[in-house]
């Protein structure tokens, strides 16, 4: 299993891939939303808010994730992770949480703070992602499932709570998404 940084000439690969891994887990119809949303999200993220990493084995993408900038009101670097994806095939072997991992690595080589994911905390947890009150810090779009809105620093210091909203990047600020 080979880790690396996503570059724009894997982004056809890409998109297929989060399209096939939905379209089995959730339906066709979901399968294509999120294709959508990831080919949105390479085409209208500026290059620096938007870092994905990629799995391959013997050349084949293998599984996928993204994180893309969130402005948050203590003016910390933050990232968002989502979304993620491994393929049908090789799941459950530990791909995802490895490529979480190799993902959260680099942000703290860049010296980004704050990490937040939407999504199964039973998961999530697996790579340090806790539940967050959005008492503490507020999500981007109205949740609705609110138990899934999840953060951790990355530096060691408990995340403080702040006042005022959360900005997300385009692609993401799309409430059908939340
Ligand atoms: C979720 C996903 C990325 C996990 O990747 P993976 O490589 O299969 O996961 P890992 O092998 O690293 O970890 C497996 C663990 O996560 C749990 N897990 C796997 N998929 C899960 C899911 N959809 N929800 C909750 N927990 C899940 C398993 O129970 C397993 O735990 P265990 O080994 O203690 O039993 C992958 O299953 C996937 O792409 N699913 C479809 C798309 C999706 O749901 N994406 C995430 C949206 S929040």
């Amino acid at each position: 299993m080979q880790f690396s940084l996503f570059n724009e000439s894997k982004s056809q690969r890409v998109i297929e891939l989060f399209k096939r891994v939905f379209s089995a887990s959730e339906g066709e119809a979901e399968g294509q939303v999120i294709a959508d949303f990831v080919a949105k999200l390479i085409v209208t993220t500026a290059p620096k808010e938007l870092i994905g990493c990629i799995a391959e084995e013997n050349d084949n993408v293998v599984g996928c994730i993204f994180f893309s900038r969130l402005a948050v009101p203590s003016r910390q670097v933050a990232y968002i992770l989502s979304p993620v994806a491994v393929s049908t095939d090789v799941q459950s072997k530990g791909i995802g949480q490895e490529l979480i991992k190799y993902g959260l690595d680099h942000l703290k080589s860049l010296n980004v703070k704050l990490v937040f994911t939407y999504g199964d905390p039973s998961f999530y947890s697996k790579t340090g992602f806790d539940q967050i009150n959005e008492n503490i810090v507020k999500a981007p779009c109205r949740l609705s499932q609110p138990i899934g809105w999840l953060a951790q620093s990355l530096d060691g210091q408990a995340i403080q709570s702040m006042t005022g909203s959360t900005q997300c990047v385009e692609a993401l600020n799309d409430p059908g998404l939340w």
